[in-house]
């Protein structure tokens, strides 16, 4: 139903077949409305933003703003509470660099789970190397379950950082109660939302957590855009990192004097256009509804899941779980192997480790296919990976 919207659609066909993404877990097609905003910034509204004293950039800074109001009002939370970054990764490590590095040291405990995305580990394994405090891993059940969470917390981790949800198992983590159970030991919660934003609704002021980052490519947005909410009291005692133009009300041969947030982490020229686009992505979601999107991921992805299941020698890892995101293997066929045959008839699907090695290893698997689906995918999506999925299955048996 959704489809027409997204040209590539049209644009792109292989071999005479059209186009069936499922990779959207790893980044969302674009609707047209988005792509003309791009345009039309570019054509109408280009100026750098805050510095000119004429109405280009006034607008253009409006256009900024007004993209920072849209997600505040989106989230729940207040504008200064939004920082832009160029996406989840960055706003991790502007995360672990700007705050936890003055927060932590040797001997403490950040606690992150076995389902991180690597962009979740790797950071804090960085800064641990230098400062010498202790990260676990909430072990993960095969379905997602967090694994004696509560016992955890009873070592008192000073930063619990946690995926929303797994961009592996499709599994949803019960964000509210855990920063409710966090808090009462003085933990901060860190969210990763990057696999959440497109298809749940999210009221940051219910999920109660300290820190919240995603990536607007995730959500139907350009790429180089990420969003970084954080708690205004904690964004107005901690000082930026990474200094430059803009983010100052003054500055001296001593010391500057920063701006408030969000404006003081933000240096030098932004995304401007990027940013300014990314507010007709919401235009998008809410002219569909948030709720709606959710109910057709859900339906779909328990289409998707039946079907799978009926392919000889498949295994759904986390098939209770229906976000979207659906991983498996194939008895004795290797993911890429899959992923290559598959491509053959235009279906895109994504295959190794997901980023995600920690999981994998818990799993006992080195690698598997996802199948990630989203408001553009319909079931006859779904048929004719099933359908290509069971030759190759057949041709190698
Ligand atoms: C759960 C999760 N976290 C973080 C990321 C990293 O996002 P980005 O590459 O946009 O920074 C991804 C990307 O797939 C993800 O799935």
């Amino acid at each position: 139903m959704y489809k027409k919207d997204f040209p590539i659609f049209t644009n792109t066909k292989l071999n005479g077949s059209d186009l069936v993404y499922l990779d959207s877990a790893a980044t969302t097609q674009k609707p047209q409305i988005v792509i003309n905003k791009l345009k039309e910034f570019y054509e109408n509204y280009n100026a750098n933003i805050y510095r000119g004293i004429y109405n280009l950039s006034e607008e253009a800074t409006a256009l900024y703003e007004n993209t920072r109001s849209r997600v505040a009002d989106f989230l729940n939370v207040s504008s200064s509470e939004i920082i832009f970054t160029k996406g989840t990764t960055d706003g991790i490590n502007f995360i672990v660099y700007t705050y936890a590095k003055n927060k932590l040291k040797k001997g403490d405990l950040v606690l992150l789970t076995e389902m991180e995305h690597h962009s979740n580990i790797v950071p804090w394994q960085i800064l641990s190397k230098n400062i010498g405090f202790n990260i676990e891993y909430v072990p993960v059940s095969k379905e997602g379950k967090l694994k004696d969470l509560d016992k955890f917390l009873e070592f008192k981790p000073k930063i619990l950082s946690i995926t929303h949800v797994s961009n592996v198992l499709g599994c949803v983590n019960d964000i509210s109660y855990i920063s409710r159970l966090a808090h009462k030991i003085g933990c901060t919660v860190i969210v990763d939302g990057a696999q959440a934003v497109s298809h749940m609704k999210i009221d940051i002021k219910s999920l109660g957590c300290d820190f919240y980052v995603f990536s607007a490519h995730k959500m139907f947005g350009p790429t180089g855009v990420g969003i970084l909410y954080g708690k205004n009291e904690i964004l107005s005692e901690i000082d930026p990192v990474f200094g430059g133009g803009e983010m100052i009300s003054s500055v001296t041969k001593e010391f500057p004097v920063f701006k408030s947030s969000p404006f003081k982490f933000e240096p030098g020229t932004q995304n401007f256009a990027d940013v300014s686009v990314f507010s007709s992505s919401i235009d998008y979601i809410d002219s569909i509804g948030i709720g709606n999107i959710s109910d057709y991921i859900k339906d779909l992805s328990s289409y998707a899941v039946k079907k799978l299941k009926g392919i000889k020698g498949l295994h759904v890892y986390g098939e209770g779980n229906l976000s979207g995101i659906i991983s498996f293997d194939i008895n004795g066929l290797h993911s890429h192997d899959i992923a290559t045959l598959l491509n053959e008839n235009n279906i895109a699907v994504r295959a190794g480790h997901h980023c995600a090695q920690i999981l994998m290893s818990s799993l006992g698997v080195s690698s598997l296919t996802r199948c990630s689906l989203q408001i553009y995918n319909d079931r006859s999506d779904i048929d004719k990976l099933v359908y290509s999925l069971d030759k190759i299955v057949n041709y190698f048996n």
